[in-house]
């Protein structure tokens, strides 16, 4: 059974389909723990599952690096075999990707390296993108730069705005983590063979 925890900052509705699909005995992975960086409102998703959770805001530390080591600390705590940032809106410290290394998956919603940063939806619209996307990747030290695992192109239909084309690509992100997440716990998809 592989284990994970799942950090947050927002809505969590990525952290619900896959609550719902840990639901399943037949789904080969549970989250232990879901940690967000503010008082998210996606914590609800898992308190309804009776997944503990924790909150970490970087703001109520002394310095970057105390919040990190806690960071670190309350995930290690779990012993996850994997990590899935879905929807945590920051840039996970340092010390944190290197202590964690080949376990952290980053859901994105564009066809990375296209529109990187928090900003993916409204800066492909900006750009005119007549296609975008949603990825899976291995976080590494940069900001959304880590190896590829899974990609969906979406067609962007005439006219559409920013809200409804981020909830398009939403429905895909959320089969996507699922999926991934099922062939990585089935032993079919091996983190330390992306990217080679
Ligand atoms: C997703 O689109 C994800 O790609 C991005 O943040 C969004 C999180 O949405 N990093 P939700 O909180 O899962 O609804």
């Amino acid at each position: 059974m592989l284990t994970i925890v799942a950090l947050i900052s927002g809505s969590g509705s990525n952290l619900r389909a896959l609550l719902e699909a840990c639901d399943n005995p037949l789904y080969p992975a549970k989250i232990r723990a879901v940690g967000a960086d503010r008082p998210a409102e996606g914590l609800e998703h898992a308190e309804l599952f009776g997944v503990s959770t924790f909150v970490l805001e970087p703001g109520k530390f002394s310095s970057k690096d105390q919040w990190a080591d806690l960071l670190l600390h309350s995930i290690q705590y779990h012993k996850p075999d994997l990590v899935v940032l879905a929807g945590f809106m920051r840039i996970l410290p340092p010390q944190v990707v290197r202590a964690l290394a080949g376990k952290i998956i980053n859901i994105h919603p564009s066809l990375l390296p296209a529109f990187p940063g928090a900003h993916a939806v409204r800066d492909a619209l900006a750009a005119g993108a007549t296609v975008t996307g949603a990825t899976i990747h291995l976080v590494d030290e940069g900001v959304d730069t880590g190896p590829v695992i899974r990609q969906q192109e979406i067609s962007l239909p005439p006219g559409i705005t920013e809200p409804e084309l981020h909830e398009l690509i939403k429905a895909v992100e959320k089969k996507q983590l699922v999926e991934v997440i099922r062939e990585i716990g089935e032993g079919k998809l091996k983190l330390s063979e992306v990217g080679k």
